[in-house]
């Protein structure tokens, strides 16, 4: 239905003007031999502007019952370089309030429709970046849309509470409920936060008091020193303990976060902050099958590294207390390693009898084809932490019951999360469980990887280490400037794409992302490349 009103226009035939409506259809099986392209016949047909579909649909009553407009057959541009005119204007006013620089466009979020994002000008992107990997199901899914048309959940979301105080009612059950359906196994608490940087924060704070806890003993108390010289920053109350991370790690901003984080020094800069030790990722060699030996000398090499580190802070008298680390790489460029490299940093944890928090921020939520990403490392034990936030819509992490602090307010806020959240969560879950959506990535991520190695053997010269797990996918460009291009000239042909790490690009759709979506992304990229 949308998508017959779709209006397509070809930048190069528009000639940057807004013009009548041309039709472009997905050219992937027009490609020649050659790899050149043959531009397709354009076909005309009527075409509904968007405050008409708009009007339209509301008098329908769909805005009314929350029911969602349905998705459009492919995208649609119609200006002549994004940010449009409206996106540029909205911006220059939010630029006299604050710096809105890396303001990509405005949304139209009231329009924007399951795996399609409107923006304001009327351009209707497929989004494969999804507010950096955030958007579960993709925008306005009726399911959640349909949690606030409630008395009951209204007035939970109004009525946020401070939730370490005072809890509304069904707080322990709903918690039970999460608990029960996604909790890493073996980790049977859970604490709630509100973002991907605070989980983090928080979590460290748990893995110094159990580690401080396993030193004193059970039943050792805090002493007078130790009080009196916490109130100062100082030891033996702020102990000079660590935490050991990875370069080109992102665990997120906050002062301990950015602690562990290595992944660009403009994040950093200005800051001051701790003497904790970083260790080499392994950078593979792509395809992975013929670079098995270098990669497995890389694994190797790393991992040397982290025990050797772990002895010289350990002999600095900056003992390491636990390990940080992303199961993949994610803003650091998509570094993926091998299951048996995290096999061998647990076995490394255990030796030193230190934490293993697994940062699933990024990973988490079924988007690798697991609910979480470390599920397919084959662990011989949960790690002591995951931490969480974007796709499960609040931040927090799953433990052990060891890490739950013996004393009341150590790791506390006023929020604690936000049950308003918890209620999409659990829609969330609902919908991923019942719509079988973990296939569902499993499948079109599937069609996505085998397309992008395709693309690889017919641009060698552009493109290539496609890597990835379900739909968490990404590629590397030859150059940084290339990469940017490519993104910028994707946005033109409606692929709204986002970049990490030097030079790659990463494809971070909702897990409602079909076979279809995957083959319009790979026939826009195709375009872009031939062009490029
Ligand atoms: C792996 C990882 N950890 C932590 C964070 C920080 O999350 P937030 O931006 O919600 O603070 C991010 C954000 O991108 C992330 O990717």
């Amino acid at each position: 239905m949308f998508g017959a009103m779709a209006r397509h226009i070809h930048p190069s035939i528009t000639n940057g003007k807004q013009s009548n409506i041309v039709n472009l259809r997905p050219i992937m099986s027009i490609v020649k031999p050659t790899g050149k392209h043959t531009a397709a016949a354009p076909s005309m047909h009527v075409a509904l502007g968007l405050n008409t579909f708009r009007a339209v649909t509301r008098a329908s009553g769909y805005v009314k019952y929350f029911t969602t407009l349905p998705e459009p057959q492919e995208p649609t541009i119609n200006t002549a370089s994004i940010p449009g005119p409206k996106s540029l204007e909205l911006k220059k006013k939010l630029n006299t309030m604050q710096l809105a620089d890396m303001v990509n466009f405005f949304v139209d979020y009231e329009s924007s429709t399951g795996n399609y994002l409107c923006d304001v000008d009327g351009n209707v992107m497929l989004d494969v970046y999804m507010q950096i990997s955030s958007i579960p199901l993709g925008y306005n899914h009726p399911r959640l849309l349909n949690i606030f048309n409630n008395d009951t959940n209204v007035k939970a979301l109004i009525n946020r509470p401070a939730l370490g105080f005072f809890p509304g009612k069904d707080w322990p059950v709903r918690l039970e409920n999460i608990l029960k359906q996604i909790a890493p196994k073996g980790l049977n608490n859970m604490t709630t936060m509100m973002c991907g940087s605070c989980a983090n924060e928080n979590a460290y704070k748990n893995i110094f008091i159990a580690y401080m806890r396993k030193k004193r003993g059970e039943e050792g108390n805090f002493t007078d020193e130790e009080m009196k010289s916490c109130m100062v920053n100082m030891p033996p109350g702020a102990p000079n303990l660590s935490l050991l991370s990875f370069h080109g790690s992102f665990h997120g901003r906050t002062m301990g976060a950015l602690a562990t984080t290595h992944s660009k020094y403009i994040h950093k800069i200005d800051f001051p902050s701790l003497d904790w030790p970083v260790a080499a990722f392994p950078n593979y060699k792509y395809p992975l099958e013929e670079n098995e030996r270098d990669n497995k000398a890389e694994d190797e090499k790393c991992l040397a590294q982290v025990e050797e580190l772990i002895e010289t802070y350990s002999k600095k008298d900056r003992p390491v207390a636990g390990i940080v680390v992303e199961p993949i790489q994610s803003e650091g460029g998509d570094n993926h390693a091998s299951p048996e490299f995290f096999q061998q940093l647990q076995y490394i944890s255990k030796k030193y009898d230190i934490s293993l928090l697994i940062d699933e921020v990024q990973t988490g939520g079924g988007c690798t084809g697991k609910f979480w990403c470390y599920e397919h490392f084959n662990l011989p034990s949960p790690p002591e932490i995951v931490t969480f936030s974007k796709k499960l819509q609040l931040g927090g992490y799953f433990h052990t019951s060891e890490y739950r602090p013996r004393e009341t307010l150590r790791i506390f806020n006023t929020w604690m999360g936000d049950p308003a959240k918890i209620l999409l969560l659990e829609e969330i879950i609902n919908v991923i469980k019942e719509d079988q959506l973990l296939d569902q990535v499993q499948q079109s991520g599937k069609v996505l990887k085998t397309g992008l190695l395709q693309l690889e053997k017919e641009y060698p010269h552009l493109v290539n280490s496609t890597r990835g797990r379900g739909t968490f996918l990404a590629i590397d460009f030859e150059t940084p400037e290339l990469r940017d291009t490519v993104i910028a000239q994707l946005r033109k042909w409606g692929v709204h794409a986002g970049g990490c790490g030097k030079q790659s690009l990463r494809f971070r759709p909702a897990l409602t992302f079909r076979e279809k979506h995957a083959n319009i992304v790979l026939d826009r990229l195709r375009r872009v490349l031939y062009e490029t």
